[in-house]
């Protein structure tokens, strides 16, 4: 069966995938071809979040949940960049993923990273296997990029958020991005059905509004849940494009 983690990594041109996933991607893109924006967009969200988050807040403890494949920057990459003492854990329940773990597991030495393969509705395998890599009494950044609509209640998906911050100290932040339909209209709605007929787990579009309710019990920083290229742009001579993907950054009080 076709798989989110292995479409996704077609979709940011790589080779990790089937031509079971391939077939899958092409019938989606050709509805709907700028996915292929929407996933470098959200890849290089994920890149300025995890860069404030080693930088300016001074976060050493990662936990990134829905990892996907190994790509050319991949959050320990990023992280250590900044921090190489940073510490970070990766959740993923895609079996090549698994496979791929080592890809991920190319630590600084002066910092660790790790690999738990489980599944995001089970939190407290999730928790206890980032426990053996991560201090939970310190600050956590957790990041949660493109896994959430693959949750397809949306009040599963907010109850597995809360239980995930309860386990984390104040001081700790959450960024989340997810596929939205604001300007995309038909055609996303109709390669949404080509990826729920076809793809596994299927993935549920939410509004920019049930993405800020993920937020509710957190600080949000500015500026709040925006289509990602605009959060925080890097500076550019060029206006940041919107895309159908949503994302913000909160702190735990
Ligand atoms: C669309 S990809 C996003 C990958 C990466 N976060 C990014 O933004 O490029 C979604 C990832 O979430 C993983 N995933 C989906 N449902 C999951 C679940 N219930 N538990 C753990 N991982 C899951 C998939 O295997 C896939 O790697």
């Amino acid at each position: 069966m076709p798989h989110s983690a292995r479409i996704w990594n077609y979709f940011l041109g790589g080779k990790d995938n089937y031509p079971i996933d391939r077939q899958v991607a092409d019938q989606f893109s050709a509805f709907y071809p700028p996915i292929v924006d929407v996933a470098r967009a959200q890849r290089h969200f994920l890149a300025r979040a995890v860069r404030y988050l080693a930088g300016e807040a001074g976060i050493r403890q990662f936990l990134d949940i829905g990892t996907g494949l190994p790509t050319v920057d991949n959050t320990h990459e990023i992280a250590q960049r900044v921090a190489p003492q940073a510490r970070i854990v990766y959740v993923d329940n895609d079996p090549l993923v698994l496979m791929h773990a080592r890809a991920l597991l190319t630590s600084h030495p002066d910092g660790v990273t790790a690999y738990v393969d489980a599944d995001l509705h089970d939190t407290s395998t999730v928790l206890a296997g980032a426990a053996r890599t991560l201090d939970f009494t310190r600050p956590v950044g957790l990041t949660m990029l493109g896994i959430l609509g693959h949750i397809p209640d949306y009040n599963e998906a907010r109850a597995i958020v809360r239980r995930l911050l309860d386990a984390v100290p104040s001081g700790s932040y959450l960024a989340i991005s997810d596929g939205t339909n604001v300007f995309s209209g038909t055609p996303l709605d109709e390669a949404m059905q080509v990826w729920n007929a076809s793809a596994d787990p299927s993935y549920a579009l939410r509004t920019p509004q049930q993405i800020a309710h993920y937020f509710e019990d957190l600080e949000l920083l500015e500026p709040g849940v925006v289509s990602v290229p605009l959060w925080r742009p890097d500076p550019s001579p060029f206006e940041p494009a919107e895309v159908d993907t949503f994302g913000g950054m909160g702190k735990k009080p």
